[in-house]
């Protein structure tokens, strides 16, 4: 099973994005992916659509954006016109999630539903058949360097088990303190895509690691 690595750009140098953006080019990484924050549904801020374009302009591989913000419907079709390709909602931020994914999959991207620790993954079991991903988060969102949250394992496994029955073709992305310690048991739990910001950006060969974690196998 090959994975997928999607390095945060929440870690990058924003002094310095070309650099990190080329780095990420030239590695072994699948996706680019973007944390857009807007203070509300997570405690911090981010970036917007100057920065997503900036990013779109120079990147080889496909942007894999993570949606922390309330009603996120407002800006699907502006996601989509600056080039993400993939797009995920936080189920707890989204009164109509299911209009929320097909609003995303008619305007050309693969749909993701994102989910915070405390939320149980029983609450996609109506949603799965809809979605291309589900995104698992293995921090509390807002913040990147945090410490990975062990009961996320678990999650996963239980996930797995759900999508291999009602949608085995939706993937598992793991996001929040993913790194060389904890990506091989995420992997043999069903996760196939993993987001990592501070594990390759704080590296001392960011490339380097992103091949190594790339090449952890079951
Ligand atoms: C956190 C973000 C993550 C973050 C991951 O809210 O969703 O994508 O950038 O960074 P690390 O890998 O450092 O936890
Ligand atoms: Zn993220």
């Amino acid at each position: 099973m090959s994975l997928i690595i999607a390095p945060s750009m929440l870690s990058a140098d924003f002094a310095h994005l070309s650099d990190d953006i080329r780095m990420v080019n030239e590695s072994r990484a699948d996706w680019f992916h973007l944390d857009i924050m807007d203070g509300l549904f997570v405690p911090n801020i981010s970036y917007g659509f100057p920065v997503v374009k900036a990013i779109a302009a120079l990147a080889e591989k496909p942007l894999d954006a993570h949606l922390m913000i309330m009603n996120p419907d407002r800006y699907i079709d502006r996601f989509a016109e600056v080039g993400v390709s993939w797009l995920s909602v936080h189920y707890e931020a989204c009164t109509h999630l299911h209009r929320t994914v097909q609003h995303i999959k008619n305007a050309g991207m693969k749909a993701g539903v994102a989910i915070n620790p405390h939320t149980p993954v029983s609450s996609l079991e109506e949603i799965i058949p809809y979605c291309d991903y589900v995104l698992v988060m293995a921090v509390n969102p807002g913040f990147g360097g945090q410490s990975f949250i062990p009961t996320t394992i678990d999650k996963v496994a239980k996930l797995y088990a759900m999508t291999e029955k009602s949608n085995p073709d939706c993937i598992i992305e793991v996001d929040g303190g993913v790194n060389e310690a904890n990506m091989a048991s995420l992997a043999a739990a069903g996760a196939k895509a993993f987001v990592a910001g501070n594990s390759v950006f704080t590296a001392e060969d960011p490339s380097a690691m992103i091949a190594k974690l790339r090449n952890l196998s079951l």
